[in-house]
């Protein structure tokens, strides 16, 4: 027995290090069939390390003092020896991390990966996604920009429209009439240590769950079902090293990209790093035209599209409220006889598009200055958001499906 192997006799005698790697690793059997939209996971990962990493870096220079903080930015950016690529990493990273995400989200909706038994994997999932975009809020005002400072009071004012308690509430969330140093300084809190506790949390029993049940896969069929003699499902194939080679590619693809934005285009022409957040917040001034970035932009348009009810923004807020929270209910709403899109019948596939188109449309429509026009088509797109839920339990019952496949094909 080689030195190596004692050594990890004693640890495993001590610590499941051998098991782990195996259960989750080398002998984690995972679908042969992954294709391109399952590299999403792994990358959504590899940005939530990179975020962390940055971040504490960020945090080292970072000022979270009203009278500082917007300096203390353009000083790292100047000054800082290679700050402005943390900087610029982290701020891109923000918005790669929700095109990763949606990605990922997508995928799920493709091949019905929410679907029993992975309907806790989904919940979670959602919860992430939640919590992704709070973090994103709160790390929004850092940089105590002009967007930063309107974005937060625009937000944070929504919690007044609530009846009875908006008022306190929103002073509650502020700890002041508006947005203050005192916000700052809790928002930089909650950004820098909690909200990334509650994600890492939220990841690892995603993937504790993910790995109870196994991946899905694009046949959307359970390949537990057809094992060999040893129990191995035949149609699966040891994550480590299939996968973990796999996922490198991805990796250095998604690098690239991430690369070419960093050094080449880190605004995105506004739409990662608006140009009025390059403007000091002044109190006293109110941009024209205040809009949250591209990823809140659906919800936003949402929100907008619902008419205020006696003067309130109640109703909107509450729709909302309503299109996230019915993400969680799609495991449930969803009576499909087979869960990817490859068996599903053509009402399932229209209504998939028709949701993608409206979201999309959304988020465009977020993005502009309210008008009468745009008003009436966000409308029409919030209509169908809401239907391709509500009117899924009927439509996927109806729907005709073909028939799945015994075993995972190409
Ligand atoms: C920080 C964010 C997230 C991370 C790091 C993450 C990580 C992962 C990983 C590594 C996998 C396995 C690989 C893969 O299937 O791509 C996975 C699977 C999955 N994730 Fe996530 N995820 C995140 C967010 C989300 C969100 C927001 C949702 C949905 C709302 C979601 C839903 C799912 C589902 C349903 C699966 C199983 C897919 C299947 O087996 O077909 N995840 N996730």
């Amino acid at each position: 027995m080689s030195a190596l192997q004692k050594m990890m006799g004693w640890v495993d005698d001590r610590f499941p290090l051998t098991a782990t790697y195996k259960a989750h690793l080398s002998e984690y059997y995972a679908p042969k069939n992954f294709n391109f939209w399952y590299f999403f996971g792994s990358l959504a990962l590899l940005v939530l390390v990179m975020q962390i990493v940055t971040g504490i870096f960020l945090t080292m220079n970072y000022k979270p003092d009203s009278g500082l903080a917007f300096a203390s930015v353009e000083y790292i950016m100047r000054d800082v020896d290679w700050g402005w690529l943390i900087r610029y990493m982290h701020s891109t990273g923000a918005s790669m991390f929700f095109v990763v995400v949606y990605l990922h989200m997508f995928r799920g909706l493709m091949y019905g990966s929410y679907r029993k038994p992975r309907e806790l994997i989904w919940i979670f999932g959602v919860l992430i996604y939640l919590a992704l975009m709070a973090e994103a809020f709160l790390g929004y005002l850092l940089p105590w920009g002009q967007m930063s400072y309107w974005g937060a009071q625009v937000i944070v004012n929504l919690f007044s429209a609530v009846p009875f308690i908006g008022n306190d509430l929103s002073i509650w969330i502020r700890g002041d009439y508006v947005i203050s140093d005192a916000t700052l300084n809790r928002f930089f809190a909650f950004h820098v240590i909690a909200l990334p506790l509650v994600l890492i949390a939220l990841v690892a029993v995603h993937l504790v769950a993910l790995h109870e049940v196994g991946s899905n896969n694009p046949d959307g069929i359970e390949i537990k079902k057809k094992k060999d003699a040893n129990g191995i499902p035949l149609d699966g194939i040891p994550f480590h090293p299939y996968y973990t080679v796999k996922d490198i590619v991805g990796v250095i693809v998604f690098l690239m990209v991430f690369s070419a934005i960093v050094f080449f285009g880190p605004t995105m022409g506004g739409y990662f790093l608006e140009s009025n957040n390059f403007i000091p917040a002044d109190p006293l001034k109110t941009p024209p035209h205040i809009a949250p970035l591209w990823y809140f932009t659906p919800f936003y348009a949402i929100l907008r599209a619902v008419p205020p009810m006696f003067g309130s923004q109640f109703p909107g807020v509450v729709a909302m409220g309503m299109s996230i929270v019915l993400i969680f209910f799609l495991p449930w709403l969803d009576r499909g006889k087979v869960k990817s899109i490859r068996y599903r019948g053509p009402i399932y596939k229209i209504m998939l598009a028709l949701f993608i188109v409206s979201f999309v449309g959304l988020g465009y429509l977020g993005l502009l200055p309210p008008s009468p026009v745009a008003t009436i088509i966000a409308q029409t797109f919030s209509v169908i958001y809401f239907l391709f839920f509500l009117l899924m339990p009927w439509y996927t019952s109806i729907d005709k499906t073909k028939p799945e496949p015994e075993r995972v094909t190409g």
